[in-house]
């Protein structure tokens, strides 16, 4: 396995090919948590890996170079998929300091015991000599946590860019060559979608400033190294800053007696006659980490959930409160869902939406029991008007 960034400079992460679950994002191709060894007069590692895998890691290290020989263990990032071996890590490598900002410090005296350990608290901008090359600091707030932070080694237009930039994938090649590129770029847009969407203008700072870097390499902390495509992925994640929308309709629900269902299925076809991309997500056959996906290039969604006890079903529930937290703002949206013998799903729905600020373009679209023709007409209908205002949202965007 080809594992060499530059002169000196290699991949010395994790695969984990079996995580399914990382904190609720379904990842169904695993990830990798990677870790970078700079070797020149003095000795960095940039970034660790998540716990369990501390003692392969460390092993595999010692393959590259004495443990004590390493001088700098930077931290980009203290989210313990990344920090969770650093108490190992800092007991092995014995001579190292600590190199992060003072934001990550904190956090990571409330992760670990880290009396014994030797911190070098750098500044935003800061360049610290290797010897013939350099590292140089970037604070990123909020990409992903506050104290997050990017560290560039300019002598090689390489960017260690933590989070940003990442995938949840686990490949047995560690660079963006073509043939995992299309798989790649998914799952950079679903990892940006579940993690990062929240952060738009965070993100958007950050890459107008490493607009003024030349980067031939962008190294993040999960997945494949950019090195062919670096540009398709700044330019992708230009568009998913801003969640430029797509002339898109998501028409997604939940049933219970497939009248709501019904009614998704009409919804569509009305979106379908005005030649939008159309898709019906039913939320017990697609993941949240597949919806939040959709969503965030999406222009339009229709949302239904029929009435159970007096509100919307569980797992709408779920998918609503995943989605409000990511934030997918500047969408044109609507409820609908069924009700038996009293309403509240697609009220409750609807009360999401408006919490979203979403721009809801009609009350919600509710019908008693099994929708009839005259209902199922409204129906399609409603999703044409959706769709049409998709196609304005899209082209005020471009
Ligand atoms: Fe990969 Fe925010 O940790």
């Amino acid at each position: 396995m080809d594992t060499k960034l530059a002169n000196g400079v290699f991949w010395v992460g994790c695969i984990d090919w079996n995580i399914r679950d990382f904190h609720g994002y379904e990842t169904e191709g695993g990830s990798t948590y990677n870790s970078y060894l700079v070797k020149d007069s003095k000795i960095a590692l940039i970034d660790t890996v998540k716990e369990p895998f501390a003692k392969a890691y460390l092993e595999s290290l010692t393959q590259h170079i004495k443990l004590e020989d390493i001088d700098y263990v930077i931290c980009n990032h203290a989210e313990p998929d990344h920090s969770g071996s650093l108490p190992q890590v800092m007991k092995a490598c014995s001579r190292a300091e600590l190199v992060c900002d003072k934001k990550c410090r904190e956090a990571l005296s409330l992760h670990y015991d880290t009396k014994d350990w030797r911190f070098r608290i750098v500044q935003d901008g800061e360049i610290m000599s290797l010897g013939t090359r350099n590292l140089q600091f970037f604070e990123t707030p909020m990409s992903h946590w506050p104290e997050s932070m990017a560290t560039y080694l300019p002598e090689e237009k390489l960017l260690f860019s933590m989070d940003v930039f990442g995938q949840h994938i686990a490949l047995s090649t560690r660079f963006d060559d073509d043939d995992v590129y299309t798989a790649a770029m998914a799952e950079a847009k679903k990892y940006y979608a579940n993690i990062l969407m929240l952060y738009g203008k965070p993100n958007d700072k950050l890459l107008t400033r490493l607009s003024t870097l030349p980067i031939n390499t962008l190294a993040p902390s999960h997945g494949v190294i950019w090195r062919k495509h670096t540009a398709d992925i700044v330019n992708a994640y230009k568009r998913w800053a801003v969640l430029k929308p797509e002339p898109k309709v998501l028409v997604i629900y939940d049933t219970m007696w497939k009248s709501t269902e019904k009614m998704a299925y009409a919804i569509l076809e009305g979106a379908l006659s005005a030649n939008v991309c159309a898709k019906l997500l039913y939320v017990r056959a697609n993941t949240l980490a597949t919806i939040a996906d959709e969503v965030l290039d999406t222009a339009a969604m229709a949302v239904g959930s029929p009435t159970l006890n007096t509100t919307l079903m569980s797992q709408m529930a779920a998918v609503l409160t995943y989605l409000k937290g990511l934030r997918p703002v500047g969408k044109a949206a609507f409820a609908f869902g069924s009700y038996g013998w009293g309403k509240g799903g697609a009220d409750a729905v609807g009360k999401y939406l408006t919490e979203m600020n979403l721009e809801v373009i009609r009350e919600p679209l509710q019908t008693q029991f099994v929708p009839n023709a005259e209902v199922l007409t409204k129906c399609r209908e409603a999703g044409l008007a959706l769709a049409q205002r998709a196609i304005e949202l899209s082209q005020k965007a471009k």
